[in-house]
């Protein structure tokens, strides 16, 4: 078992395996160079040479630990009847607003529609070594509902909140059917060589304690429970959700995300069953490179002795200077658990 997967599954590691939400993205030259020639971003999504091609650059660049398959959270909607653009920004042309809209959703059976990230997969785990792991990746229902309902990303999360509120049975039946359309389109992932999935609930943070259970967490463990079946870790990456932290322990998954703001230390004290990954604020990558090690340094010491994933708390930015990178990356790489 190689050094990422033995972290998801708490078993000793010498260092903790890195890896960086957006790895592949547009700080790297080589990325931009690829994106111009595929001409828009979702023709890149869908060429699978192309996007083998940028999920495999920051691997060989910086020799992380995993890849990440190139894709975006909101293009398997495309199967379900979602009419989907980015410009960079995602922009839904026909957004959710009744009930009527949801039973227009219908999931492929068995799941079809983005056969593109079958070939990608099958070719990024065929150049990768068997070291290098191979993370396969969905959005959470409630993250995706958001975009759903919004149209696009959203400030205030007004829509999608008073969606859930007024026409709460609705807005269930649109959290079971991502909820069961994520499934089926992760284990077609595993069938095709994803060997961890990682869950991306990006706006957990926007719910309070109240809603968070009800509208993020729950439709999330259906979705995790769909795979318990497969050998493969689950991550579910909780972005905004220090003040969620103990009801995360309830989560079916191996590893638990969190971002910048949750104290790492007491995030690991608090979830004893689950690996954490985390969770350097990406702005520290805008500093000079010895500030950049000295944090990363810090936030290698309040990481747990095991089970534990180095990364950014959340995404790079397009904004960071390659050799930003390098120096975390690095600093994690020199890095070596005492031997006792
Ligand atoms: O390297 C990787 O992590 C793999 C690829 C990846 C992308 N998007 C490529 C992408 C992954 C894992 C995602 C996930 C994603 N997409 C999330 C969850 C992660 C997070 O940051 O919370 C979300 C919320 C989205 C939705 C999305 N896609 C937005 C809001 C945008 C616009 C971003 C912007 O900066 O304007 C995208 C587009 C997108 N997805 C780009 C990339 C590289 C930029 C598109 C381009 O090249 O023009």
């Amino acid at each position: 078992m190689n050094r990422f997967l033995s972290a998801c599954f708490k078993k000793p590691v010498d260092r903790p395996p890195v890896w960086v939400m957006r790895q592949a993205g547009r700080y790297l030259p080589e990325y931009r160079q690829v994106r111009e020639k595929a001409g828009d971003f979702l023709t890149l999504c869908r060429t699978p040479e192309l996007a083998a091609e940028v999920s495999l650059q920051p691997v060989r660049r910086f020799g992380l630990d995993a890849a990440i398959v190139f894709s975006d959270i909101l293009t398997p909607l495309v199967p379900l009847g979602v009419e989907l653009e980015f410009s960079p920004a995602p922009h839904i042309a026909n957004p959710i607003r009744d009930a009527a809209d949801v039973s227009r959703l219908t999931i492929p059976e068995p799941w079809s529609g983005t056969e593109f990230l079958d070939e990608t997969l099958e070719r990024v785990r065929s150049e990768l070594e068997s070291e290098t792991a191979l993370i396969g990746f969905c959005g959470a229902p409630w993250t995706l509902a958001s975009y759903l309902v919004e149209g696009t990303t959203s400030r205030s999360f007004t829509k999608i909140k008073g969606f859930a509120l007024s026409q709460p049975d609705a807005f269930e039946d649109l959290l079971d059917r991502l909820a069961d359309a994520m499934a089926a389109y992760l284990r077609r992932q595993v069938e095709h060589g994803a060997q961890v999935l990682q869950i991306f609930d990006s706006w957990l943070g926007t719910l309070g304690a109240e809603d968070a259970p009800r509208w993020a967490l729950a439709p999330a463990t259906r979705l995790l429970e769909q795979l318990a079946d497969l050998v493969v870790p689950r991550i579910y990456f909780a972005n905004g959700g220090s003040h969620l932290i103990d009801m995360l322990g309830d989560v079916p998954c191996e590893v638990i995300g969190v971002d910048w703001r949750t104290r790492l230390d007491e995030a690991a004290a608090r979830l004893p069953d689950h690996a954490v990954q985390g969770n350097l604020d990406p702005g520290i990558l805008m500093g000079p490179p010895e500030i950049i090690e000295r944090r990363t340094q810090a936030m290698l010491a309040k990481a747990p002795r095991s089970g534990y994933i180095a990364n950014l708390g959340h995404g790079i930015t397009p904004d960071v200077p390659v050799d930003h990178m390098a120096a975390f990356v690095r600093t994690v790489q020199e890095f070596r658990y005492d031997r006792d």
